[in-house]
């Protein structure tokens, strides 16, 4: 290769090199969590978009050969549900065929993840799941996903991904107070010794659809004081320099759990993070209101060096730091909606 070819890791204006491309993949959900669509907004007249609207299985493939040249080695794929875009596992198969991408990841909520699934997304080349459950008891949760989703079908779902072999299956549990915080220590004692990594996540004010307000918000201390009141925890290092979850050792030997503080501890000043929407428009923030339509870009017939200039100069603009930098007004802002962007 030709040595001024040699492909450099983008850096932003406040110096954070570019690692991680989270992509969604449809803006459907078969859920309607009332923190993240709820009926009111994305009920029966609610447009969802259209297969031409969305970035087919060889444009994302492009857009990740592109980034890979720019820095990128972690791909993470979102929704909506992931799972309800067919035939996912050939989207897989096309990332993980690219050399650097080293890991690719998913975000689901599990009711579609049977033994069946789980092994065919192991083998088209997924290296991990994380998997979103809100509370242990019926009643809560199905209060949660408003779709009447048993918790059993989503544990089945767990323990279809962990016998798949996986390099890990976490579980997500975003906390709203009033909504499930007596779920807090039951899912930390359910968790507790399983090998499965419990992520307690502060309620975001990601979108304009969720009426987020800081009340509602329990922080990640909080959580730490309840669960460690009853099985004690410890402080443990960060894996990786950027990681968005905070992680606590059981002083007894029963694994890890993490939290994720966005709100209360933010932490932009690491953040590696791209994010591409359904629609195809590249984001710099979870919340941004604007994104770059690259969909259009590409369907213009740019080149990859094209689109790689594009996308370098992007990112070397980028200050995004919305959660250090939050404000009662900066919540009110337009922003993208969490279904779209994927978290
Ligand atoms: P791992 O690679 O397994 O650590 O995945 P992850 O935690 O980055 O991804 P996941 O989709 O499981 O997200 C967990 C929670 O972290 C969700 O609520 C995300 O919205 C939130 N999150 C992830 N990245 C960011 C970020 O850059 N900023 C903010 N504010 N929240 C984020
Ligand atoms: N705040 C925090 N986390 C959220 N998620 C969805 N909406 C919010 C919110 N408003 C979580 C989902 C999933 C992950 C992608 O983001 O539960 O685990
Ligand atoms: Fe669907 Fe996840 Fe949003 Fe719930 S949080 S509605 S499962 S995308
Ligand atoms: Fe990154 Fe924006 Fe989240 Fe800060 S708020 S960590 S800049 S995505």
């Amino acid at each position: 290769m030709d040595r001024n070819d040699a492909p450099t890791v983008a850096s932003d204006a406040l110096g954070r090199n570019i690692h991680d491309l989270r992509i969604s993949v449809t803006d459907r959900c078969n859920f309607r969590c009332v923190y993240c669509m709820p009926k009111e907004v994305f009920g029966r007249g609610y447009r969802f978009l259209q297969k031409k609207e969305l970035l087919s299985f060889e444009e994302i493939e492009r857009i990740v050969r592109v980034f890979a040249r720019l820095g990128v080695r972690k791909i993470r794929l979102t929704g909506g549900e992931p799972l309800v875009r067919s035939e996912l596992e050939l989207l897989i198969e096309k990332i993980a065929a690219v050399d650097s991408i080293h890991d690719i990841s998913l975000t689901t909520n599990a009711a579609l993840l049977s033994p069946k699934r789980a092994r065919s997304l192991r083998s088209a080349g997924l290296s991990r799941v994380n998997v979103s459950l809100d509370a242990l008891d019926d009643e809560t949760f199905k209060a949660v996903n408003d779709v009447g989703v048993s918790v059993q079908k989503v544990l089945d779902g767990i323990s279809a991904a962990a016998d798949a072999g996986f390099d890990s299956v976490k579980v997500n549990m975003v906390v709203k107070r009033g909504m499930n915080e007596h779920s807090i220590v039951p899912m930390a004692r359910y968790f507790h010794g399983t090998g499965q990594i419990l992520r307690f996540i502060e309620f975001m004010d990601v979108g304009n659809t969720n009426r987020w307000h800081n009340d509602a918000v329990i922080t990640g201390a909080e959580i730490v004081d309840s669960i460690s009141a009853e099985l004690p925890l410890e402080s443990i290092e960060p894996n990786y320099k950027g990681e968005v979850a905070q992680r606590w050792r059981y002083q007894d030997g029963g694994g890890e759990i993490g939290v994720i503080s966005s709100v209360s501890q933010p932490f932009c000043g690491d953040c590696s993070r791209v994010r591409l929407s359904a629609v195809g428009k590249l984001y710099t923030c979870l919340f941004a209101a604007n994104g770059f339509n690259l969909l259009e870009f590409i369907r213009e017939g740019k080149s990859d060096a094209e689109i790689e200039l594009k996308l370098r100069s992007l990112w070397s603009r980028r200050r995004d730091r919305y959660s250090e930098t939050r404000t009662v007004e900066s919540v009110l802002l337009p922003k993208v909606e969490m279904s779209h962007i994927g978290g």
